[in-house]
Parts: C-alpha cells; sequence; structure tokens
C-alpha cells in the first residue's frame, strides 16, 4: 500500500513537480490548493503525466473545516506544505495577507495535523531567512533575519516548527531553504507562468523570449560581483523535486528531522542567465540596465553540503537546461 502524502499547494510550481517526482517514487500524492496561483488545468496535465487519477481538494490552507474533510477522507500519511503568498513586493504592500496566510495557514495546518495524529511534514522554507548574507557561500548555521514581510513568515514558520518539535518528541520536520528554482519540467506540461508580470528572472526573461515584455531590466550593474550584476543560486524545479522525496523519505523511514539548503552552490549573475536564456531560444534577448531593486542583495549562493550528507541530495541540472525547459514550456503554453 503506498504511503499518502498530502501537498498544500499541489497544483502550484513547485508543487506540481513534486508531485510528478512523489508519483514516480511510489507514492500516493495528494492536492490541497485553493487555485489561487495556479491553473485550473494542473490536476488534469499531472493525470497525463503520472498516468493515474488525481485526487485534488479545492480549498484554502486557512480553513480548518475543509482541512479536516481532507484528513478524514484521505488516509495520509505525512503533508508537504507548499501553500502559500510569495512575492516580495506585495508582501511589503500586503503584509497582513502574508501574514494571515503564511503563518495563519501553517497554524491552522499544524492544529487539524495534531488532532489527526499526523505529526510529519516539509516545509517550504526560503534563503530569504539570510536576509543579507553575511558569508558566502551560505551554511545553515549563517546567521538569519529577514528584511521584508515575506522573509518575516518564513523565518516565523520555521521558528514555530522549531518550537513544536522541542515540546514535542512525535513532531519531525523537514525544513527546506530553496534558493532560486528556475527552469520547467521536461515534459514541457508544466511550468512557471505567473497570471501577473513576473517579478523572478526566469520568467520574466521567458515573456521577452515570447515577445510579450520588450527587454529585461538588468536591476543594477554596479555590484560588487564580476560583472557587476547580481549573483543567485539557480536550481531546476525538477531537482528541488526530489530533494522533496528524499527529506520526506528521511521524515517518514528514519524520523529524521532536519533544516536544509537546496541550491546547488554555483553563483550566476543576471547577463549569465541572459546569454543563456538566449542560447535557448536561439536569438539574443534585448535588456536595459536599470537602477538597483531595492531590497537586493549582490550575491546569494547556498553552502549545499548538509542537504548531500544528510539526504544524499545533489542538484545536478544545468543552468543551460534550466532555460531549454523554461523555453520548451513556454513555447508550448503559447501554441
Ligand atoms: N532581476 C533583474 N530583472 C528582473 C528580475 C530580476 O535584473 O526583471 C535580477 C535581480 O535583481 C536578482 C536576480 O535577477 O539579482 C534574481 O532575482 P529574482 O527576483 O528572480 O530572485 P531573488 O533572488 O530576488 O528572490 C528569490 C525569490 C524569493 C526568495 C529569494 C531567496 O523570489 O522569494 O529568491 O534567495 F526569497
Amino acid at each position: 500500500m503506498p504511503q499518502t502524502v498530502l501537498l498544500t499547494g499541489g497544483a502550484g510550481y513547485i508543487g506540481s513537480h513534486t508531485y510528478v517526482a512523489l508519483a514516480e517514487a511510489g507514492y500516493r500524492p495528494v492536492i490541497l490548493d485553493s487555485f489561487v496561483n495556479a491553473r485550473d488545468d494542473v490536476p488534469e496535465r499531472l493525470a497525463r503525466l503520472t498516468g493515474a487519477p488525481v485526487s485534488c481538494h479545492r480549498a484554502d490552507i486557512r480553513d480548518a473545516t475543509a482541512l479536516h474533510r481532507v484528513f478524514a477522507a484521505e488516509r495520509i500519511d505525512a503533508v508537504i506544505h507548499f501553500a502559500a503568498l510569495k512575492s516580495v513586493g506585495e508582501s511589503v504592500a500586503r503584509p497582513l495577507d502574508y501574514t494571515e496566510t503564511n503563518i495563519g495557514g501553517l497554524m491552522t495546518l499544524l492544529r487539524v495535523m495534531g488532532e489527526a495524529g499526523l505529526h510529519r511534514l516539509v516545509f517550504s522554507s526560503s534563503a530569504t531567512v539570510y536576509g543579507a548574507p553575511q558569508t558566502l557561500p551560505i551554511p545553515e548555521t549563517a546567521p538569519v533575519g529577514h528584511t521584508n514581510p515575506y522573509g518575516f513568515t518564513k523565518l516565523t514558520c520555521e521558528q514555530i516548527l522549531q518550537q513544536l518539535a522541542a515540546s514535542d518528541p512525535r513532531w519531525c520536520f523537514g525544513i527546506l531553504r530553496y534558493f532560486n528554482p528556475a527552469g520547467a519540467h521536461h515534459s514541457a506540461l508544466l511550468g512557471e507562468d505567473p497570471r501577473d508580470t513576473p517579478n523572478n528572472l526566469m520568467p520574466y526573461l521567458a515573456r521577452v523570449a515570447t515577445g510579450e515584455l520588450p527587454a529585461l531590466q538588468v536591476f543594477g550593474d554596479d555590484y560588487d560581483t564580476p560583472d557587476g550584476t547580481g549573483l543567485r543560486d539557480y536550481i531546476h524545479v525538477e531537482d528541488l523535486a526530489r530533494g522533496h522525496v528524499l527529506s520526506l523519505g528521511a521524515l517518514l523511514e528514519q524520523g529524521a528531522g532536519h533544516l536544509v539548503n537546496l541550491g546547488t552552490g554555483q553563483g550566476y549573475s543576471v547577463l549569465e542567465v541572459l546569454r543563456a536564456y538566449s542560447r535557448a531560444c536561439g536569438r539574443d534577448l534585448p535588456h536595459v540596465i536599470a537602477p538597483r531593486r531595492p531590497g537586493d542583495v549582490a550575491a546569494c549562493y547556498a553552502d549545499p553540503s548538509r542537504a548531500a550528507d544528510f539526504l544524499g541530495f545533489r542538484a545536478c541540472r544545468t543552468l543551460d537546461e534550466m532555460c531549454a525547459s523554461s523555453w520548451a514550456w513556454i513555447s508550448a503554453a503559447r501554441t
């Protein structure tokens, strides 16, 4: 009998890729998603990709009654909690919404899980908890902080989980600090295609490549980096998805809680990503140099060694593969 894993936010960008990776690893994933930031046809695409019907519950993570109903209907063994709001800029404008959905949503979920006698959860955290990093590459032991409400919610959620684990040994958490997820599923059936103008580099470049946006604005070329533009640790979303499968395995098989970075350890500049995307789509994408974006740091990349030692996780896909899969996905989505 396969183990059943509830994916909150399972129809979203990272959730949907993790769904496929879990199904391939022999788990039975179940989705709970409000679809505020996910496409309606994702469950159908997941069914095509996995060759099996998809169990999908349309509900908000803050809705305790709906959560109780899902836990009663499905025999759930563990939860991977993706459901959250994730735009830094939006969080500055709407801090209460971020507190309510990200922190309130986690609180509701933990209460319902506890009442259902379920204590294993993988949590989507972010390198944003390192604030402005003081050491590079960044190990998990680096100081944490926040510079915006989104970062505040992720850090607070981590701390809530750590306090809960310390209070009762039945609770066991995998906290995954993502660096910069990028790329799309190799089938071109899943990927990132935000409803509004994208904030993040890779989906923005995808829209420049399709011609929907005129040019990339490079936010600052006077940073203390080799070419003056920001350095980030881009990780292919299929590698990231595999990290979740390994994290879940550590929780379910060894009862081993952990907090790990999921990144490659390699930083690429904005101009390097622009060139890689241009290679992928076969033309030089236009760009203009714009002022620095408030809140950005010069460089942010992971020390990935704890994930390697603890989970046996190594991100193996290259920046070129991220750009090529993103381009294949957006091209398919526009035809
Ligand atoms: N950038 C541009 N132009 C754009 C968009 C981005 O030049 O139109 C640059 C940024 O200045 C930065 C790099 O591209 O140097 C990456 O920017 P992203 O917005 O793609 O990603 P960030 O590193 O700013 O943030 C991401 C997530 C956050 C998360 C953080 C963790 O969006 O949620 O990684 O490191 F907190």
